[in-house]
C-alpha cells in the first residue's frame, strides 16, 4: 500500500509512520523539518518497502500541490498535520487564526484536490482525517483550534457522503489527549492522556476497521457527549467554572 502521512516529523504522525513500516508499504512522509524526516527515513528504511520524504509547508498551497502532483496515485492519505496555538483567554491575533485554519483545514483540501481524481479513477482510496475530541466542545481557551477541527468534521462528513458510492473510504479520527510536541506545551492536567504509541496503535486499528468516525478514549468521549446532552444553562455553568479556573 502506498501511504502518504502529513505531519510525519513528530508526535502522532511520526508514530503512525512507524506502525505502517512493513514490507508491504511504500511510505511518503511529509512535513517541514527535513532533518527529522531524514532520521525517520533512516530508521524505517530497513522495515518498509520504501520511504520517501517530502519536505513541504502545507500552508504554501501552490508549492504543496506541485509536490503532491508528483506522487501520482496513493492508496491512503493520513491528513495529520495540525497545530494549536496553545490555550489562552486573550484575543487571538488574526495571523494565528489564519495559520490554524490554513494548516488544520485548508491544506487538507489543497492535498485532496490533487488526490481525489486518482481515487475516483481507481474507484478506491482511503482518506483519514485527524480531527480531535476538542471539535465536539469549544472551550474558551481553545476556541480557534476547536472551531478548525469542527470545520474539519463537517468537511469529512460531506466528503464521505459525496464519495461513498465511488469506493472511497473517509475515516475521521477524534483523539483525546496524546503525548506529543503539541500537548507538551499544555501546563494543565490532561485527563486520560495516552502515550504516542498507544494513540497511534488505536488509530491504526480504527483505520483497519474502516470506522467512519473513531473518537477515543471512550470515557473522555462519553463525558463530552454527556456535557453536550445537558441543557445549555447547566453546560454553561460547568464551562464557566473551568474558565474561572483557567484565568
Ligand atoms: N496530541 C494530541 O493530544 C492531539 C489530540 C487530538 C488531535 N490531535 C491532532 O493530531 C495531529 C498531530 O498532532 P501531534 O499531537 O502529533 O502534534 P505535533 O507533534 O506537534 O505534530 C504536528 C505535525 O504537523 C506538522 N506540521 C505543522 N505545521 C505544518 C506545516 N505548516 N506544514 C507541514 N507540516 C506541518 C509538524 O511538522 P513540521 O513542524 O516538521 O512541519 C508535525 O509533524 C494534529 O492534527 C493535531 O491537531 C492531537
Amino acid at each position: 500500500m502506498k501511504i502518504l502521512i502529513t505531519g510525519a516529523s513528530s508526535g502522532i504522525g511520526e508514530e503512525l509512520a512507524r506502525q505502517y513500516a512493513n514490507k508491504d508499504n511504500e511510505l511518503i512522509l511529509l512535513a517541514r523539518r527535513e532533518d527529522r524526516l531524514q532520521n525517520l527515513q533512516q530508521e524505517l528504511l530497513p522495515h518498509a518497502k520504501s520511504v520517501t520524504i517530502v519536505v513541504a509547508d502545507v500552508t504554501k498551497f501552490d508549492a504543496l500541490q506541485e509536490k503532491i502532483r508528483t506522487l501520482g496515485h496513493v492508496d491512503m492519505v493520513i491528513l495529520n498535520a495540525g497545530i494549536s496555538i496553545g490555550h489562552s483567554l486573550k484575543i487571538t491575533p488574526f495571523s494565528d487564526f489564519k495559520n490554524i485554519y490554513d494548516v488544520n483545514v485548508l491544506s487538507n483540501h489543497a492535498i485532496l484536490e490533487i488526490l481525489l481524481p486518482h481515487f475516483l479513477a481507481k474507484k478506491s482510496g482511503k482518506i483519514v482525517f485527524i480531527s480531535s475530541l476538542a471539535s465536539l466542545i469549544s472551550m474558551p481557551t481553545s476556541k480557534v483550534y476547536s472551531s478548525s477541527k469542527r470545520a474539519l468534521n463537517a468537511y469529512a462528513e460531506g466528503l464521505r457522503y459525496n464519495y461513498k458510492s465511488e469506493g472511497i473510504k473517509v475515516i475521521n479520527i477524534l483523539p483525546g489527549f496524546i503525548k506529543s510536541e503539541l500537548t507538551d506545551k499544555n501546563s494543565f492536567h490532561m485527563p486520560f492522556l495516552l502515550s504516542t504509541k498507544e494513540g497511534a496503535q488505536r488509530i491504526v486499528k480504527a483505520i483497519e476497521k474502516e470506522k467512519r468516525l473513531y473518537a477515543f478514549p471512550l470515557r473522555f468521549y462519553l463525558i463530552i457527549l454527556f456535557l453536550n446532552a445537558l441543557p445549555q444553562f447547566l453546560r454553561d455553568k460547568i464551562v464557566f467554572r473551568i474558565k474561572r479556573k483557567a484565568s
